[in-house]
Formats: structure tokens, sequence, C-alpha cells
């Protein structure tokens, strides 16, 4: 715990030609008609703590609900995947959920997978020394660009790990893209054991990303000084607000900042214009039905799978077989 903190105080520079590359995503983004800034923005060190602090939130039901599934099925589960994989984590950060699963699942490997490999090294240290026997191979990769996984990574029973319901920031086309992609990197012992948050009343979506302390409100403000590390752009997150609803139609929370007042940003080569009450679009979370979700699984080559729920039906836990 203490040495996270040094991580808010230095947060880690991204350098060269990977920087320019950030830059003109957000400068895009930024300049778009319907302005946006990709959820990825929301975690740097700050904003990373928030998120595990909306995770603990009553309204935020995901993280627990996801771990109660877990808890009650995980034997079964491990019976369905079987002993020995390559355990592929897709965005590990504390490693901690996977953690979980290795008394039950005895992976041959783990390959945890961030955005940023600095972040992973701490915590992989710390579990090598509980499981010395588990193989350990952190990667740094962004699912955003283009990835594909090195030598070291076995090729056998491959088994990707997706929790907490990630899936749903892409929307259905980029879900499918990844999915084969996924399918495209296992063998025919693969598979792939994922999260998935279902539809569900209205007024318990709303709240979950509209939570009444505003963690959510910070979390998605926190992005906006993130960019202007990055960028060196110049918002003053006092001149927006915290929009998170479920958009029903499209079956997606979205998340927006809005413009209090007419706001003109500007950063080295560009500026914007916003006018009181403009947004800026910061996520999309994709609900599913399980059979909606089952299906998108079947599309990208994954079958015969089982799924796992809480009793309310609010959130699925799915493994699915490569086919
Ligand atoms: C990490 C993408 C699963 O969509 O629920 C939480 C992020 N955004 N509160 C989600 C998030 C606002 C979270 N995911």
């Amino acid at each position: 715990m203490t040495n996270s903190l040094s991580v808010v105080i230095h947060p880690a520079e991204i350098s060269g030609a990977r920087r320019h590359e950030t830059q003109s995503e957000l400068a895009a983004g930024l300049l778009a008609t319907a302005a946006h800034i990709s959820p990825k923005y929301f975690y740097d060190a700050m904003g990373s703590i928030l998120f595990e602090a909306i995770c603990e939130l009553p309204e935020y039901y995901p993280t627990r609900t996801e771990a109660e599934i877990f808890t009650r099925h995980m034997s079964e589960m491990a019976q369905v995947i079987g002993a020995g994989a390559t355990l592929i984590d897709l965005g590990a950060g504390n490693c901690a959920k996977a953690a979980s699963l290795f008394t039950h699942l005895h992976p041959q490997q783990y390959v945890p997978i961030d955005i940023s490999v600095d972040h992973l090294h701490e915590s992989v240290a710390r579990l090598q020394q509980r499981f010395p026997h588990i193989e350990m191979t952190p990667l740094g990769l962004d699912f955003s660009r283009q990835w594909f996984l090195p030598d070291e990574v076995r090729s056998d029973k491959r088994v990707f790990f997706y929790p907490g319901s990630s899936i749903g920031n892409f929307d259905q086309d980029h879900a499918l893209a990844f999915l084969r992609q996924l399918r495209a990197s296992c063998d025919i012992d693969g598979g792939i054991l994922i999260g998935v948050d279902l539809i569900k009343d209205q007024a318990i979506l709303d709240a979950a990303y509209d939570d009444a302390l505003g963690l959510t409100s910070a979390f998605n403000l926190n992005c906006l000084r993130h960019v202007n590390r990055i960028l060196g752009s110049n918002f003053d997150v006092q001149q927006w607000r915290h929009l998170g609803f479920f958009n029903a139609q499209l079956g997606r929370i979205e998340m927006h900042l809005q413009a209090l007042a007419d706001v003109v940003v500007t950063w080295p080569g560009g500026a914007r214009n916003f006018s009181e009450g403009e947004r800026i679009h910061t996520e999309n979370s994709y609900k599913y039905t399980i059979p909606a979700f089952l299906h998108l699984l079947e599309q990208a080559g994954f079958g015969n799978a089982r799924s796992w729920n809480d009793p309310l039906n609010w959130f699925s836990v799915i493994y699915a077989h490569a086919v």
C-alpha cells in the first residue's frame, strides 16, 4: 500500500513516439464534432484509486456481485476449465482477482497483462512468492492498439481471463473483433473466462454510475487532469459536471462531462471552444443479456459455454471453450 503512494506523486511518464501517438489521439478526440476522450485515460494513479473506491460503493454492484459468483462457484468453474492452463489476465491491475483462482485452477503459467507493465511488477513479485511453482510472465500491452502475445507465453491451453465486465467498454463491433483476436490467439484447447454485466432495472444501473457520494463524478472529472498532464491542456475540472446514465435504446451506460459554461480549452498546437451544456463523451459500458452475449461469443469462435449468475441475475461469469 505505502509503495503505491509513490506512484501518485511521481506518475509514470510515457516517452517518445508512444507519447506523440497518445497526444494526437487525444487531440483528435477533443476536436471531433462530438468530442470524446477514451476511458483508458481514467486510469492514472488517482483514477485507479478512485476506481478501487467505486468498487466499494453500495451502488456499484458489479465488483461485489462478480466476486460472490466466483466464491460460490469456483470449484465447479475449475472443474470445467481444468488444471494446467496458461492463464492470461487481460487488464490485471493488482492481479488480485486472478490470484484468488490459483488454488482451485492450478494454472501452469500466469500472464498478467496491463497497459503499464511497471504497475504489474510489484504485484507479480509478491504473488510469485506465494505461488513459486506458477511461472509468471507480466506483459505491458494496450488492447486498443495492435497487440500480439510474445513467445514466452506458452501456447498450451490458453485461457483468457477477462473479469469485471471490462468487455462493456467496447461497442458490439469492437467487442466481436477483440474476442476474435483472442480466439485466433489460442488453440482448440483454449477458452475464455469472462465477467459480463447484465441488463437490469434502469434505476439500479443509473445509481451505479452516478453514486450519492460523487466518487464516479470524481473519477470521470479526474480524466481531465490526466489529459492535461499528457497533452499540456488547461482543462479546469470546476467548469465541468459528470453525467452517468443508462441509455436503454443502445443498451449501454454512457458517461459524459458537460460544460457548465462556455469553455475554451487550449493545448500546444490546438484549441477547442465548448459552449455551455456541450458534452465530452468519456465512456460507454455495454450491458448484455446472456443469450446476446453467448451469441457474440459464438460469432467469435467460442462455444459450449457455461454461465454462473448471482441469484438476482445482475451479473454473469461465463466460461466458453474455443471451438
Ligand atoms: C472497468 C469498464 C468495467 O464500466 O463499470 C465504473 C468502469 N466506469 N464506473 C464499468 C466504470 C464508471 C467499469 N469498467
